[in-house]
């Protein structure tokens, strides 16, 4: 009958299937306005379906405008419906849920933390403390710079947690560390940047839409290496020397300095991107630039990797001589802001739940990291080495004698696997062929040995 076929291991229902086989068939002409149309009794016998489900379906087509009923004669396709482009084969949304990109076995997509971590119960009864407290000057726009409370908040958590000692004014809260960079590539557009390669492809993306001359610095297994960046004049140079990102490396002290001189000879700032190093797992966070050089560093901190990125909420600690450019872009920005959400936020902050988070997740990424690296080495042995793996929520693992191109990554997903070679991450080097980047926020504990086989597997079937 029409050659409607019903499928059993399929997400999509009876009724769809019925309905977009049919719509299929009227659009390509193979059910046209000639010919009466099956009764639903018959189309219900042949698909072994009720009859009221295939009624519902003709009652829809009818209301779309495909079919009509003809006095006395029955249901007809209603003329002049050929449509060829209408005839995709199969639905958007089926392809996608079946995409292993979207949805593998095994994620080692670096960058989002453990959605189960994420403490819901808590963070929602902020949220609805929030609500209930909010004044009416709450429920305007949000100040360009962010609440004063989330302000405070972030002010004495800084202290705490990472010894960045400053004051409230200094701070700009933004929507994601995206937002902190967007803005500061407005305050100087078309001028020149200096930063990492690898890196996080939206930065280069942000300051090249301003038109800015871009010099790459290279990295290694310890961060940027500032000898490599040879220009004179500079508006900004961007980093990651917590750990580095993608490659993972800690920035050591005397680069660090080496950095903040190259700074001063060039007259840039410093964007000092510190997305994840609040985990830091053999010692205490490493004291960040913005502290040895207030003058010359942005300092940006992101509660994407601690919390989730679906919050969209960041901060920048700016220096002095910034502060007024910067607002002066971000008031014209004023209904960007979340009120409430940063009010959450400060509440979150303020009662300690913050850090308790931070304490109670990173016991488990400790466990998993260091699950992670026992089956690395198991697997891969002296094949690899790794790096990055004292902070945050990935690391990086070289191979001796293999080169990664970023189309294994579609390869890897045939496999079941998100994976992403240091390559993808590449604008201009090709330096890092041989790295992959190993992310362990979306892999549970007891599923990480399986994962590292299915890697390990997935290696070898390239030889
Ligand atoms: C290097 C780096 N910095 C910062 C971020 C966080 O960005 P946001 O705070 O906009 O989520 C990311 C996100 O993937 C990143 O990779």
């Amino acid at each position: 009958m029409y050659g409607l076929i019903l499928q059993e291991k399929t997400q999509e229902s009876q009724f769809q299937q019925i309905y977009e086989q049919l719509r299929e068939k009227i659009l390509n002409g193979e059910i046209n306005s000639d010919k009466k149309m099956a009764s639903s009794r018959s189309i219900a016998d042949f698909l072994k379906v009720s009859r009221s489900l295939v009624m519902e379906v003709i009652d829809q087509l009818k209301v779309e405008g495909f079919l009509e009923s003809r006095k006395g004669s029955g249901t007809y396709v209603v003329p002049d419906l050929r449509y060829q482009n209408g005839t995709q084969k199969k639905p958007l949304h089926q392809s996608l849920s079946k995409d292993p990109l979207q949805d593998p076995k095994f994620s080692f997509l670096a960058g989002i933390p453990d959605p189960g971590l994420f403490p819901r119960r808590r963070w929602n009864k902020m949220y609805q403390q929030a609500m209930e407290y909010a004044d009416d000057t709450d429920l305007f726009y949000t100040p360009g710079q962010g609440r004063l409370d989330l302000r405070i908040a972030i002010r004495d958590y800084l202290y705490r947690v990472k010894g960045i000692n400053v004051s409230e004014e200094s701070i700009v809260i933004t929507s994601g560390a995206a937002q902190a960079i967007h803005l500061l590539s407005l305050i100087s557009k078309g001028g020149t940047v200096a930063m990492e390669d690898p890196l996080a492809p939206f930065v280069y993306d942000i300051f090249k839409a301003q038109s800015y001359e871009i010099r790459f610095a290279e990295v290694d297994n310890q961060g940027i290496d500032p000898g490599s960046i040879t220009a004179k004049n500079l508006d900004y140079i961007y980093c990651s020397p917590s750990h580095q990102f993608p490659l993972g490396g800690s920035l050591p002290a005397n680069r660090r300095i080496e950095l903040l001189n190259l700074a001063r000879s060039t007259g840039a700032y410093i964007i000092e991107d510190d997305y994840d190093g609040e985990y830091r797992y053999e010692s205490r966070p490493i004291a960040a630039l913005q502290v040895l050089d207030p003058f010359q560093v942005v300092y940006i901190g992101t509660f994407s990797k601690i919390l989730s990125p679906a919050l969209r909420l960041a901060y920048m600690v700016v220096p002095t001589s910034l502060i007024s450019p910067i607002l002066k872009i971000k008031r014209k920005m004023e209904f960007i802001g979340e009120g409430l959400q940063q009010a959450a936020m400060a509440k979150f902050i303020s009662e300690g739940h913050l850090e308790k988070h931070l304490r109670s997740s990173i016991k488990y990424y400790i466990d998993r990291r260091t699950c992670l690296i026992n089956e690395l080495k198991n697997h891969f042995g002296d094949e690899i080495e790794i790096n990055g793996e004292y902070t945050g929520l990935h690391l990086a693992i070289k191979f001796a004698d293999r080169q990664f191109s970023p189309e294994i990554q579609e390869k890897a997903a045939e496999s079941d696997l998100m994976l992403k070679p240091v390559s993808s991450y590449s604008i201009k080097t090709v330096v890092h062929r041989n790295s992959l980047v190993i992310g362990f926020g979306l892999i549970n504990h007891e599923d990480i040995p399986t994962a590292v086989e299915a890697l390990s597997s997935f290696i070898s079937s390239l030889d």
